[in-house]
């Protein structure tokens, strides 16, 4: 039986094209919905659309996020299911880590533990992987702990490279995988 009315909250710094197609995916779900798009940038593409798509928006800070938990009763007042990561570059504290055991998801741009960890995010990442030759990337989803994209391992998508790849072209191959697998990776999460 499918579970009722679940809520995820979704952290985005960016344009938020994962998170576009995460709010388009459960436009219609029976029981999952996008309650709330988080930003640590006021001026983030992604907040419009969420706004354009009737979901609450918050804008957080860093005294707020690492030195208050009041994201906590935010969370709760829904109360947000799933945290998931699209494209949001800040490390996640400790006491949020520790409020969702195993419930809050990540989306990388490589197949990790490759090109991972501090600094390695956006196209760092695909230049990395253009600049040591690779013959394939791809995308992880995984849960997220204290530490920079080292959570268990929930699903990975790989793509061919050309080396006629630039790192523009790795990123948008990258890219179509996460658009393609982040949504129904989120509601196999909320299914367990
Ligand atoms: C995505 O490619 C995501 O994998 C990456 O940022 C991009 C966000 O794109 N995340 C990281 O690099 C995290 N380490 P979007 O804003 O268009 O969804």
């Amino acid at each position: 039986m499918s579970k009722q009315n679940q809520h995820l909250a979704i952290f985005a710094s960016g344009t938020g094209s994962n998170a576009r197609q995460i709010v388009k995916y459960f436009e219609q779900h029976p029981s999952i919905s996008v309650a709330l798009i988080i930003s640590n940038k006021a001026s983030a593409p992604v907040l419009e659309m969420a706004r354009q798509a009737g979901i609450d928006t918050l804008v957080i800070d860093r005294p707020f996020f690492y030195e208050s938990e009041d994201i906590l009763k935010k969370l709760a007042a829904y109360p947000v299911d799933l945290l998931v990561l699209a494209g949001f570059l800040w490390l996640i504290p400790g006491y949020l880590v520790q409020a969702y055991p195993n419930r809050i998801v990540n989306v990388h741009p490589a197949l990790l533990p490759k090109y991972g960890g501090k600094g390695m995010y956006g196209m760092h990442v695909h230049r990395a992987v253009k600049a040591a030759g690779e013959a394939e990337s791809g995308m992880t989803i995984h849960f997220v702990n204290e530490h920079y994209d080292e959570g268990a391992v929930i699903f990975q998508a790989r793509c061919a490279l050309s080396p006629k790849d630039d790192a523009e072209q790795i990123a948008a191959k990258v890219l179509a995988l996460e658009h393609h697998h982040f949504a129904p990776v989120i509601e196999q999460v909320l299914a367990k």
